[in-house]
């Protein structure tokens, strides 16, 4: 992660904008890796850091703030494999205290904000933060009608086979208890949205672990990402094999209120025959809040589910409503996070990891230690640069930190206990493989020299080349079942079926019919299992441009810039030859590509350097001879609202900004931050201050958000 070095309070406007425009990018691919792809590569900290440092300069240039600022979306949108449910109440994300004074703040705050009586007493509740995914549960009269993940917030995806799989999640609701039969909960409201989170316990997570062992799958990082993935499964059986469970703590639409008081609606829920979280109290101050809090942390490691933090929220309802929200999130409830977990260890040995770009990252080999329940064994160490930072040496005793899901850290040694067999650990000047190619220092897109150390040998070196080839069977690329990591290693490496390159998965069948030693008899296939493989090949033969895209591995063309470019240019022929002219030094296709949202210099040099290798141009004819790409959607020319320009302000209630923005996209209009003669259309929602005030200045139509779906018909 880059370090922050100016303060907010010395930043010029132009450092400051510049700097939104990073933020905003990183944090939207964070989101993007820890939401959609369920692989962050950050630890929570550090992303909670983006977020804070987005909030400061924020309020200190609030003219600055960017239409697709990240303070105002939470999460990600959704997958294209479920359908979507678009959630009545949006499903917001909480603010986050990181130590004793946060939290004094936040009831300080509520009470400003409330104008209570300094003496006026008032309740809050304070409940285990779960470390799973958050999960919607629709019941009408009763019955459970649908199950939508939180998506962006405002749209979700319909999950409702999977989470009737799970156990704590009931069918039918009802009384459970012959006190509840005697209170107002004991009837269930007609329309009743439950919300709470889907985990999975450490005990399910171990076993679950040992089974893909014993299965040869790919083992899974951790619980969070486990309940994840399972609840995202296609296959709903997938889902009913895996273990997972469900806390209620919250709601979304309810027809007629049960209760009056957070804790008095989780009670209710309780009785209807939820699960909630036992170790939920009620609380009178700031002083009693840190209490549960500290109380709840000594007992994190013997819960036996992973945990992030204590939520603590304004107990009234009443007053939940009066405080309402600041964009992402309620003013009545916050965060407390735990800090991340540290331990020491001897580190043995540096090896280094050479990734698909060639980038070689040092990884700390460690003595085994436990870091907050989970036996850590390795650490990263960034790159070359850290390890000097650092100034550690093999042998040194080190600290290392696990913060939520991620890789774990080598934060710093102690100089104390350095023995005197120290070794200092001398970066690589070569690349690992056999090739032995030179390693440069990376080129950043600014053309600064980088941090990371790269091997030249692109499509020569063998690390790269099966780096990519697991890239482009990757999730979001080819996506090809029964072909991940472990089996690419297996053909690479295979004297008579050998996959150096993609091409050759497509014509594996081919030549294993015109082979004597067919894959069928060796050692991890059988008859089955090879039919099935050349099935789910043969099933991505048709696929979407997108896809295809991405699976090529060009540098800086990640998801959703392949996405776009899909979007842009629409079939692969368009964008072949606009690949190719690029790499030829064509001005104007450069300059349409450079136009595309979300676009820039790095990811246009990469394609230029992509096509203008010889072998990378024949590897991707030969593809496209094995294949037939579909052309993607691309923006509606004939829309009423293409080509024009369009500004939403104010508070949006049925989409997010990232969704309004994406829509108008996709509807052919181009969405600008501020409004000027030029723009065409104001869409403001309730709060909406200046840009009206600029739109009616500037005689530009302003309708409202209703109007805004009912013009583009949608
Ligand atoms: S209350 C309006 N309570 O944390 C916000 N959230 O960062 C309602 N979470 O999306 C959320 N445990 O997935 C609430 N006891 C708890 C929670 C909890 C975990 C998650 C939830 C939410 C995220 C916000």
């Amino acid at each position: 992660m880059q370090t922050e070095t100016l303060k907010v309070d010395q930043l010029s406007e132009s450092q400051a904008a510049v700097e939104l425009e990073r933020l905003a990018a990183q944090i939207a691919h964070h989101d993007r890796q820890y939401h959609g792809n369920d692989a962050p590569e950050i630890s929570d900290a550090d992303y909670d850091a983006l977020r804070r440092r987005n909030s400061e300069i924020e309020a200190k240039f609030p003219h600055l703030v960017r239409p697709d600022s990240p303070a105002k979306s939470v999460g990600f949108t959704v997958s294209a494999k479920f359908e979507k449910i678009a959630h009545k109440v949006p499903m917001l994300s909480l603010d986050n205290a990181f130590n004793d004074q946060d939290a004094q703040d936040f009831v300080d705050r509520v009470r400003r904000f409330l104008k209570l009586d300094p003496m006026h007493p008032f309740w809050l509740t304070a409940e285990p933060k779960i470390d799973g995914l958050s999960l919607s549960l629709r019941y009408e009269k009763g019955q459970l009608i649908s199950a939508a993940t939180r998506g962006d917030g405002a749209v979700g995806e319909n999950v409702t086979v999977n989470a009737k799989t799970i156990q704590d999640i009931p069918w039918t609701l009802g009384a459970r208890t012959a006190a509840a039969l005697q209170t107002l909960s004991g009837r269930v409201p007609d329309v009743l949205e439950v919300r709470g989170e889907v985990y999975m316990t450490h005990a399910d997570f171990v076993s679950l672990n040992e089974r893909h062992r014993r299965e040869g799958k790919p083992e899974i990082a951790n619980p969070r990402n486990g309940a994840a993935g399972s609840l995202r499964q296609l296959d709903s059986a997938v889902t009913a094999s895996r273990p997972l469970r469900f806390f209620a703590y919250a709601w979304g639409e309810v027809s007629e209120m049960p209760a009056a008081t957070q804790l008095g609606m989780v009670q209710a829920l309780e009785s209807y025959g939820f699960k909630t979280n036992p170790l939920m109290r009620r609380c009178a101050n700031a002083d009693e809040l840190l209490n549960v809090y500290r109380a709840i942390e000594a007992q994190r490691a013997s819960l036996g589910y992973d945990i992030d933090g204590v939520v603590y929220k304004v107990d009234d309802l009443t007053l939940q409503q009066r405080l309402g929200f600041v964009s992402r999130s309620p003013r009545w409830a916050i965060a407390h996070k735990f800090p991340a977990e540290k331990a020491t260890t001897e580190l043995l040995a540096i090896d280094i990891q050479v990734g698909r770009t060639g980038a070689h990252t040092p990884v700390a080999r460690l003595k085994p230690v436990t870091v907050g329940g989970v036996v850590v064994t390795n650490a990263t160490l960034h790159n070359e640069d850290e390890i000097k930072r650092l100034g550690v040496m093999v042998g040194d005793t080190v600290t290392v930190q696990r913060a939520g899901d991620v890789i774990p850290q080598v934060l710093d040694f102690i100089p104390e206990k350095r023995p005197l067999g120290a070794i200092e650990y001398v970066f690589p000047k070569q690349c690992m493989c056999e090739l032995k190619t030179a390693l440069i220092r990376e080129e950043i897109a600014s053309g600064v020299d980088g941090v990371v150390r790269r091997c030249t040998g692109e499509f020569a070196c063998p690390h790269q080349k099966i780096e990519h080839l697991k890239h482009f069977v990757s999730r979001r690329g080819f996506d090809i079942e029964g072909l991940g990591d472990k089996q690419i290693e297996f053909f690479f490496n295979d004297p008579d079926l050998p996959v150096n390159s993609p091409v050759d998965i497509f014509t594996l069948a081919k030549r294993d019919a015109g082979n004597l030693k067919k894959l069928k008899d060796k050692e991890g296939f059988g008859e089955t299992s090879t039919a099935k493989l050349f099935a789910a090949i043969d099933s991505k033969r048709a696929i979407g441009l997108d896809r295809v895209i991405y699976g090529l591995g060009i540098r800086h063309v990640g998801d959703s810039s392949s996405k776009t470019l899909a979007r842009a240019y629409g079939s692969f022929a368009a964008f072949h030859d606009a690949a190719l002219k690029i790499a030829s030094g064509d001005t104007s296709a450069t300059e349409e590509m450079d136009a595309l949202e979300d676009i820039g210099p790095a990811v246009i040099e990469s394609v230029g350097r992509y096509f203008a290798e010889e072998h990378n141009r024949l590897l991707l004819e030969a593809l496209a001879e094995e294949l037939t790409v579909a052309d993607a959607d691309k923006p509606v020319s004939g829309s009423p609202v293409a080509g024009k320009i369009v500004v939403f302000t104010g508070t949006l209630v049925r989409m997010t900004r990232d969704e309004a923005k994406a829509m108008a996209e996709r509807l052919g209009a181009k969405v600008s931050g501020s409004v000027s003669k030029k723009t065409d259309l104001v869409v403001a929602g309730p709060g909406a201050g200046s840009k009206l005030t600029d739109a009616q200045k500037h005689g530009v139509e302003v309708i409202d958000e209703d109007a805004w779906f009912e013009r583009v018909g949608a």
